[in-house]
């Protein structure tokens, strides 16, 4: 039942946001609403704004899709897949909830990344029709996201705080830098799935947030001026700067996580499908919590 009204709250949530918004979205006061560069209440954001998104951001992105690739290629060839046996007792880590919310989140996720690069190199995909129906459906599958990543956080949170293991687990990269399977120190989670976590709920929020205020573009919400002081322009600029930089962390964690969870680990992939983990891949990457489920006699 609570599950339930954790969904039902926020697809509220969206909804009264949208009906406050009090916007012409598409209509004749979209030109009116946007103050020139440099004119007053202009937070003069525009030089800065003109040359990061015109140089920066494709820059970035471009060498964030080069390298990231890249260094997992390698990672692969040189060190390969970490391989478990699939002999031993199987581990319940994921409820079906778990798994039905995080997979909604995934579809969400393969729309909107590749969609936001083609954004991104709008003009070398010709910024035509084709870009203009990815800007859609890079909006329209935010919805689905939207609703659950209220309820992502909330499943997880208790166990994704920080935690000693985590300062060990970063100092020897995870043990993923060795091909030999020592334990690694790490609870329910460890510091790479944490990080992730956080950013890809709270970078997440960030991100609907500043999409929305561009995809909505002239809203007028009288409580964004009075809290930010900021015009709407300025609020635009911001949004989309924001939006960026955020996009940067959110994408190269996205694709660790991918490698992760489909390359790194032989058959990782099927815990969140089945919800269960081999037991000898919770003993060695998850030691910590193996001790605790040993101790509690469930293995
Ligand atoms: C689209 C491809 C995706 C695949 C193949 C995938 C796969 C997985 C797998 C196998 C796990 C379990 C890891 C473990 O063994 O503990 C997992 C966990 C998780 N996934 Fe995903 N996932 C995807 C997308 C996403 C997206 C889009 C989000 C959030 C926006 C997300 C958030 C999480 C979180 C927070 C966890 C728990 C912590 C972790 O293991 O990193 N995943 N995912």
């Amino acid at each position: 039942m609570k599950k339930i009204v954790y969904f039902f709250i926020a697809t509220l949530a969206l909804a009264s946001v949208a009906y406050a918004a009090e916007s012409q979205i598409w209509g004749e006061m979209r030109i009116p609403n946007i103050l020139g560069y440099g004119q007053e209440q202009s937070l003069k954001l525009g030089e800065f704004f003109t040359l990061w998104q015109g140089h920066y951001i494709t820059t970035i992105f471009l060498g964030i899709l080069i390298l990231i690739p890249t260094v997992f290629g390698i990672h692969y060839l040189i060190i390969g897949p970490k391989t478990f046996s699939h002999e031993g007792k199987k581990i319940l880590a994921f409820s079906l909830y778990s798994r039905i919310v995080h997979q909604i989140a995934a579809i969400s996720f393969i729309v909107i990344v590749p969609t936001g690069f083609i954004m991104v190199f709008g003009s070398f995909f010709g910024g035509g029709e084709f870009v203009r129906i990815c800007k859609d459906l890079h909006g329209v599958f935010t919805i689905p996201f939207a609703i659950v990543v209220i309820p992502m956080f909330l499943m997880w949170v208790k166990d994704m705080f920080i935690h000693l293991d985590d300062i060990k687990w970063l100092i020897i990269v995870g043990g993923y830098l060795s091909k030999v399977k020592n334990p690694v120190p790490a609870g329910r989670f460890n510091a790479g799935q944490k990080t992730w976590y956080w950013l890809a709920t709270l970078g997440g929020i960030v991100m609907i947030a500043t999409g929305a205020t561009m995809f909505f573009m002239d809203f007028d919400i009288a409580m964004v001026k009075n809290i930010t002081g900021l015009s709407q322009i300025d609020t635009l600029r911001a949004a989309a700067i924001l939006h960026n930089l955020v996009g940067f962390a959110v994408v190269i964690l996205f694709f660790v996580h991918i490698y992760m969870a489909v390359f790194a680990i032989k058959g990782a992939v099927q815990s969140i499908i089945t919800g269960y983990m081999e037991e000898e891949e919770v003993k060695i990457l998850h030691s910590s919590w193996y001790r605790k489920l040993k101790k509690q006699g469930k293995v």
